[in-house]
């Protein structure tokens, strides 16, 4: 399986910067290539777009409408506009978007699918809150979180676990935190949907430079989601260095996917 890397800028960036650092990762056979992304703001889509053009290094959202089809819907940004700009990846349900801008399962799923009409793929972000990991809740949250996929995962699936306590904190999960919880998304998609081909399960969490041999060696990591490490071109470019690393040395124990 390979290695998903994707660097989420999150509402950071300008033109003349993020032109910059495009250029620099442009120059790195481990980032420019395929399964490296980054998501960018929408307003940076056409730029990246431009400079990204003909390359193997992809752009993708970070968000997108729930409403599929043209109209009234002040400061939305549809998926039949992201698709224009050849977005290869839509990051959904992130938790800052659901902590701040209440999104829940009925708004992700309409995403979902405008998403994947017009041929952009989902990456379902999920995780818990600190409380909830020490009340016990985390594979419940999770699983209350996964149904989204119900009806709706076929093809090749992605989903990023990021838990909340470990974004943008500097506090990563334990690997064996991170391989239980890979393993029981694994397990409930296997158990509660039908159409997935593939699985992938990435982590986002204070994944940095130092860390990511331990993070992407983990069981049932296919990938990583980058946050603030994204922005930084020699951290980012030896992130995707190390992923690529063990695509080519393969390491994967996924869950067996036979149903
Ligand atoms: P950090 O890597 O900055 O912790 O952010 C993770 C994240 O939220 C990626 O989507």
């Amino acid at each position: 399986m390979d290695k998903l890397v994707i660097g989420n800028w999150k509402m950071n960036g300008r033109r003349a910067a993020n032109h910059a650092l495009l250029a620099a990762l442009l120059q790195e056979p481990a980032c420019n290539r395929r399964g490296v992304s980054v998501a960018v703001p929408a307003l940076a889509l056409a730029d990246v777009a431009a400079q990204l053009a003909g390359q193997a290094l992809s752009a993708s959202a970070q968000d997108v409408s729930q409403f599929a089809d043209d109209g009234a819907y002040t400061g939305e940004v549809s998926a039949a506009m992201l698709a224009e700009y050849s977005v290869d990846f839509v990051l959904l349900g992130h938790s800052e978007r659901r902590q701040y801008f209440g999104e829940d399962n009925r708004v992700l799923a309409a995403k979902y699918d405008a998403a994947h009409a017009a041929g952009l793929r989902p990456v379902l972000c999920v995780g818990e809150t600190l409380a909830e990991r020490e009340a016990g809740q985390d594979e419940a949250v999770v699983a209350a979180q996964l149904e989204v996929l119900i009806g709706r995962a076929d093809g090749d699936l992605v989903i990023a676990y990021e838990p909340v306590w470990a974004i943008g904190t500097g506090k990563v999960a334990t690997i064996e935190q991170i391989a239980a919880m890979h393993a029981y998304i694994k397990q409930w998609v296997l158990r509660n949907t039908k159409g997935a081909v593939s699985i992938r399960v990435l982590y986002g969490g204070s994944v940095k430079a130092e860390n990511a041999d331990a993070v992407l060696s983990t069981p049932n990591v296919d990938g990583a989601l980058v946050g603030g490490a994204s922005l930084d071109v020699s951290a980012f470019r030896k992130i995707c260095e190390t992923a690529e690393k063990l695509i080519k040395y393969g390491n994967s124990q996924d869950v067996n996917l036979d149903r």
